[in-house]
């Protein structure tokens, strides 16, 4: 894929971040998604590759834009790839005018990406320094104990991210027993599943179950950035094992960070919608400025960008704000 891709795709989620910054805290989390959704999507209309959402809003009769299957970008012809998007990550937090929330995309060659079904996955994760200490079979002791190994840390010093949901109980229950630190999140899987990457944000791993797209979407970031990932797809009902099906998902199989996401070619753009522990949110100031930071990762070169971005919000076309 075109090094040069790189940027466009941050602009991509420079866009959504922009519309959504705008419904931070008014209690709408419809509004809110729409108007990333439609920025995302029409960013995406100047972008030059011949791509297909294979993570986006859901089925084609669900979703009028950004539905899985639905072709993207100017370029029919060229090198295809495969798109995986969530335009908000945290719809909820932002709607509460909460933390956390992001505009988030992932691109590789076709079929690289796994055509995960919106069902929740069980995940585990952590960051460079850890990588091969973390199996999703094995219990939170374990992992935890073999990870501060890795780490060269004592167990009570060891900080594992969970989001903050009652399922999630009986493994809070033991890692308190062991003695390490837990940071409840109350949204928004994906950017702390990064976090697990910046020593600067304290968090060493994370556990739990989550959105199984979002667990594709936070593999291809953990792959470009050096750490691990491992999940196995959690159906709750006939009608989710029925999708898993017809994606030919194995439900017994522990899916880690190459089968997540194959080969080496991946670029990955994240962008702050509102704050959190690795990049600020949306901000605006007067005459029509606002700012956002974004990272970006390629695969290939292993070079992380953070991208503090000046916008002028009165030049840009309507589809980039
Ligand atoms: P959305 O913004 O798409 O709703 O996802 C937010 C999120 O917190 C994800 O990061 C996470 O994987 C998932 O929801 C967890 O699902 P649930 O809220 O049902 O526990």
């Amino acid at each position: 894929m075109d090094r040069n891709l790189a940027l466009n795709l941050a602009r991509v989620t420079e866009a959504a971040a922009l519309s959504a910054g705008k419904w931070l805290g008014k209690g709408d989390k419809n509004g809110a998604d729409g108007a990333a959704v439609d920025a995302m999507r029409r960013m995406f209309d100047t972008v030059e590759i011949d791509g297909t959402v294979v993570i986006g809003e859901g089925e084609i009769d669900e979703a009028p834009m950004l539905y899985i299957g639905e072709k993207i970008g100017t370029k029919s012809g060229e090198e295809q790839v495969d798109i995986a998007v969530d335009p908000i990550d945290g719809t909820n937090s932002v709607a509460a005018g909460g933390t956390n929330s992001i505009a988030v995309l992932a691109v590789a060659p076709k079929g690289c990406l796994l055509n995960a079904p919106d069902i929740y996955m069980d995940k585990i994760a952590c960051g460079p320094k850890a990588k091969g200490a973390i199996k999703l079979d094995d219990s939170p002791s374990e992992n935890i104990k073999r990870v501060a190994e890795k780490l060269n840390k004592n167990i009570d010093e060891i900080t594992v991210a969970i989001l903050d949901r009652p399922r999630h109980e009986k493994i809070i229950k033991e890692i308190r027993k062991l003695g390490a630190r837990i940071k409840k999140v109350s949204d928004g899987d994906i950017v702390t599943a990064i976090e697990c990457c910046f020593e600067e944000s304290g968090v060493d791993l994370i556990m739990g179950r989550g959105g199984a797209p979002e667990g594709v979407i936070a593999a291809a970031a953990l792959k470009c950035l050096g750490g691990d990932f491992q999940g196995r797809l959690h159906p709750t009902d006939e009608k989710q094992e029925a999708r898993c099906r017809d994606l030919h998902s194995d439900l017994n199989k522990v899916y880690e960070i190459d089968d997540l996401v194959k080969g080496n070619e991946v670029i990955f753009s994240v962008t702050g919608i509102s704050k959190g522990e690795i990049l600020d949110g949306v901000k605006y100031y007067e005459n029509n400025i606002a700012t956002t930071e974004s990272l970006v990762l390629r695969l290939p070169s292993g070079t992380q960008r953070f991208i503090k971005s000046t916008h002028r919000l009165d030049l840009k076309p309507d589809y980039a704000k």
